[in-house]
């Protein structure tokens, strides 16, 4: 794949008396969060890192890693060739350490990624027709499986538009079993791990052009008829300067009903920090964009081997471009308010059934918060959604309580902290997700055995 092209401000405003004004800088810099992830998080997003398993022993990777990030891309990881190196034949030890690292931290994980025409292993690159078809919906059931409860989005589908002017889809072996195999794809997915977020995610899509309009033109499609679709990535590979349309090009795609993500961001060239800065804010303007993750951590760490495209140095030292990024990030913009996963449409498995909130609407006190919960069900189990909602005023920190009916026992749960498996639990927010805006919401995830029904959540702001 080749890099395309591809902009901060911290603005304080006084009046009055100087001393005045002085006040007023004093208590706005105490109140700005210090790290990516801390900011991106009082705006409802997240700010992630792809990261490599075998960094997990190298100590400064590690302290940036945790220190910044609240959410965790694998870079290698969890692609077919890792996940499925002989048929039916799975391995999982790399993604499940990156997995557990972020989910015993508190981040989230993006799962990248389940097809993709690069990194298959020997076996699948031989393959075509039924044959391949087959292989290519058994991997997707069995990877999306595993992880089922533990991916907050995953890109279901990589880079499968062709480059250049027509719009159309890449030539691949998964493209010649059927041009319905990106739809099947999503839909197998959706039936594997309903609490998944469903992203298709490409490279050179970074303005309005043929490409990316060949994608806007099949999402628009997928959500006409049902197809389970909930997110496009943009990878955001740049150099020197990014599209003028670069936000309205996000703006389009989240008019269509979805969340964007910039998904592997990385800034070659000259103007890196002020072309950084503008990328981070035109996220923070579309309120549909959740997030934004860097490829790499250190520039030494970058897959753009000596155009030193990332945020820290070799040495771990921030670079100006990630001033620029905290700045943009802490002069704030639209808070994220994500609406649940869309329901599975797959053929050929039993579709989960999803059912409304189970609770009405609630009367908010100011400073107080209330949640309302989804749920995903399945033969035998469900995924639950919380979403917790702040009054009028903004809350710092919140519990809910749930009660589980009888035979429910939560196995796996995400953005959340809890007091047990079973029974009446309390679940309290992470360090991530305490702060949340009047008004606003973020949410938490879980996932049981058992029926879902019933569910009354009640919250309670601390
Ligand atoms: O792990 C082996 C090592 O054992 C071996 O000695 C070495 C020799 O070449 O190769 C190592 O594997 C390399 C792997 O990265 C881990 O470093 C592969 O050769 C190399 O091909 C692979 O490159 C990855 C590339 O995807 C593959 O296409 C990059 O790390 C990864 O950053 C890059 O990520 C992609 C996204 O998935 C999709 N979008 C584009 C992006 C950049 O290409």
């Amino acid at each position: 794949m080749r890099t395309s092209r591809i902009r901060a401000g911290l603005a304080l405003t006084g009046t009055g008396v100087a001393a005045a004004g002085l006040a007023m800088i004093l208590a706005s810099t105490a109140s700005a969060a210090t790290t990516l992830g801390a900011s991106a998080a009082e705006r409802g997003r997240y700010f992630g890192a792809a990261v490599a398993a075998n960094k997990l022993s190298d100590s400064t990777y590690v302290t940036i890693l945790n220190r910044e990030f609240n959410s965790i891309t694998p870079e290698n990881e969890m692609k077919w060739d890792a996940t499925e190196p002989s048929p039916g034949t799975f391995t999982y030890g790399n993604a499940d350490r990156i997995v557990s690292h972020a989910r015993s931290r508190g981040m989230s994980v993006r799962g990248h990624t389940l097809l993709w025409h690069s990194q298959q292993p020997g076996w699948a690159q031989g393959m075509s027709g039924t044959a391949l078809r087959n292989a290519m919906m058994n991997h997707v059931t069995q990877v999306a499986t595993h992880f089922r409860g533990q991916i907050h989005t995953w890109d279901v589908v990589n880079e499968a538009f062709a480059d250049g002017s027509g719009g159309g889809r890449r030539d691949s072996n998964l493209q010649r079993t059927g041009n319905d195999w990106i739809e099947v794809a999503f839909r197998t997915a959706r039936a594997a791990d309903p609490g998944a977020r469903l992203c298709y995610n490409d490279y050179n899509t970074d303005g309005v052009n043929a490409k990316s309009t060949g994608i806007y033109n099949m999402v628009r499609d997928f959500k006409a008829r049902g197809v389970p679709i909930d997110c496009v990535g943009l990878q955001s590979h740049l150099t020197n300067s990014v599209p003028g349309d670069y936000q309205a090009n996000l703006q389009r795609f989240a008019d269509l009903g979805v969340d964007v993500q910039i998904t592997e961001l990385d800034i070659a060239g000259a103007n890196q920090a002020a072309v950084y800065g503008t990328v981070t804010r035109a996220c923070l303007a579309v309120s549909r964009c959740t997030g934004i993750t860097v490829w790499g951590i250190r520039d030494s760490d970058s897959w753009r081997t000596g155009q030193n495209p990332l945020l820290f140095d070799n040495g771990g030292n921030k670079k100006a471009a990630y001033d620029a990024v905290l700045t943009a990030l802490n002069d704030g913009g639209t808070t994220v308010t994500t609406p649940p996963t869309t329901p599975n449409t797959s053929p050929g498995t039993t579709p989960p059934v999803t059912t409304p909130p189970t609770t009405p609407p609630v009367t908010t006190p100011p400073g107080g918060c209330s949640a309302t919960v989804t749920v995903n069900q399945w033969t035998g189990g469900f995924v639950a959604t919380v979403r917790v909602t702040a009054g009028a005023t903004a809350i710092n920190g919140w519990r809910v309580t749930l009660t589980l009916p009888s035979g429910a026992t939560v196995s796996n749960a995400w953005s959340a902290n809890r007091s047990g498996n079973t029974g009446t639990i309390q679940w309290t927010n992470v360090d991530y997700n305490g702060r949340v805006a009047a008004g606003q919401s973020t949410e938490f995830g879980f996932q049981s055995s058992g029926t879902g029904t019933g569910l009354t959540p009640s919250c309670t702001a601390s």
